[in-house]
């Protein structure tokens, strides 16, 4: 196989029967590699993904390990916030924190809009990843709107996202001014990786099951949708987490492929998605197996494994993966043998 378009990722992505299911996993690259946790030694998170050579090795880690079927840029949902000029940064342990987190209408106007130059080195990781990544597809992605306003509003990691509902009810246009301009500089980073070279974007949406539907159809959507409209070329993922009741409304926010928590089985979400929009083609999706489920045993886990590929038929086509980002104590023998079960041709 030489031509990439041909990629099991890339075909089951465009709604086709690739020659094997096609897997790869969400932080695949990370803490559950130990010669990641060698090469981090000494570099902040930030600054790592700012060192190309360091981005490339990082992420080409699980592929040369695991034989995955895409490779996910190692980088951050705050580079490009970061890159643009917002003061924060990643706390080991923690996660994203704002040094002043977003309040009001000056604190709005204040976020910079994203320039390519700002994010050189990552066009820069992208060359050398093609380079090397043969037909292995580099996957780009960005933090969703909604996602990214909840570090900036809550100032860290949140639970409830209290502060951040509180702005989206308690002054509307304000959240929308906010979302917009995150939509903004999401929009431009996913565009600035794929003329880069990714061969496929996906838009995390992590906290987004945090949301009614009601609320995710009034104050998110139409920013995602807005990102997603924006790029073209490649798939476009659109994922988040709990989000079984809001998937007919991330359907409709065009993206090619929707990914699925472990919550949802495959063929009911795959059903939801349908009934949704009976006009559009048979949706296509991604996940769902429990991360946990990779601390449970071979046993346990090739059953799981065989049920996710059994329900995915449902769908017009299946990318497998977690339904939700590998747990960063995983045993990485035990990655390298779920991606054997998927292949196993059942
Ligand atoms: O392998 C991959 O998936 C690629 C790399 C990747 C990272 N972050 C690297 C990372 C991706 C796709 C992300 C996206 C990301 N970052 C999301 C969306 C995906 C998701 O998990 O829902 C979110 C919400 C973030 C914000 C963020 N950054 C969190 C919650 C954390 C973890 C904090 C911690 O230490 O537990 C980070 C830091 C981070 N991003 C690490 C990695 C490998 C850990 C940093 C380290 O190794 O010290």
């Amino acid at each position: 196989m030489n031509d990439i378009t041909e990629a099991p990722l890339l075909v089951a992505a465009r709604g086709g029967r690739p020659s094997r299911t096609p897997v790869w996993f969400m932080r695949q690259a990370g803490r559950s590699l130990p010669e990641y946790r060698k090469l981090r030694e000494g570099t902040a998170m930030l600054d790592a993904c700012m060192d190309p050579e360091m981005v490339c090795e990082i992420t080409l880690q699980p592929v040369r390990r695991h034989d995955v079927d895409g490779a996910i840029l190692f980088s951050d949902i705050v580079v490009p916030l970061k890159a643009a000029g917002v003061d924060l940064d990643i706390v080991p342990g923690t996660g994203p924190v704002v040094a002043k987190p977003i309040a009001t209408e000056s604190d709005v106007k204040a976020i910079p809009e994203l320039h390519e130059e700002q994010v050189r080195p990552v066009v820069d990781a992208i060359g050398l990843l093609n380079a090397e990544l043969g037909n292995v597809p580099l996957i780009g992605f960005a933090g969703a709107p909604f996602t990214l306003a909840s570090y900036l509003v809550e100032g860290g990691p949140s639970k409830h996202h209290e502060r951040t509902k509180a702005l989206m009810h308690g002054d509307p246009d304000l959240w929308h001014a906010l979302l917009d301009r995150l939509a903004g500089i999401t929009a431009e980073f996913l565009r600035v990786q794929v003329r880069a070279g990714v061969k496929a974007v996906q838009l995390f949406d992590s906290w987004a099951g945090a949301l009614s539907e009601r609320d995710y159809r009034e104050f998110v959507l139409p920013h995602s949708t807005r990102v997603l409209r924006s790029v073209s070329g490649v798939p476009r993922i659109h994922f988040g987490v709990g989000t079984g009741e809001l998937l007919p409304a991330m359907r409709e926010a065009g993206a090619d492929v929707v990914g699925v928590d472990w919550r949802t089985p495959l063929d009911v979400a795959v059903k939801r998605l349908e009934d949704a929009a009976p006009h559009l083609p048979k949706p296509v999706v991604q996940g769902n197996l429990d991360p946990a489920l990779l601390f449970a045993g071979l046993p346990a886990l090739g059953r799981e494994i065989d049920r996710i590929k059994r329900e995915g038929r449902a769908a017009a086509g299946h990318i497998f993966n977690l339904g939700h980002g590998v747990l960063p104590d995983t045993d990485p023998d035990v990655i390298t043998r779920a991606v054997e079960l998927v292949h196993r041709a059942a």
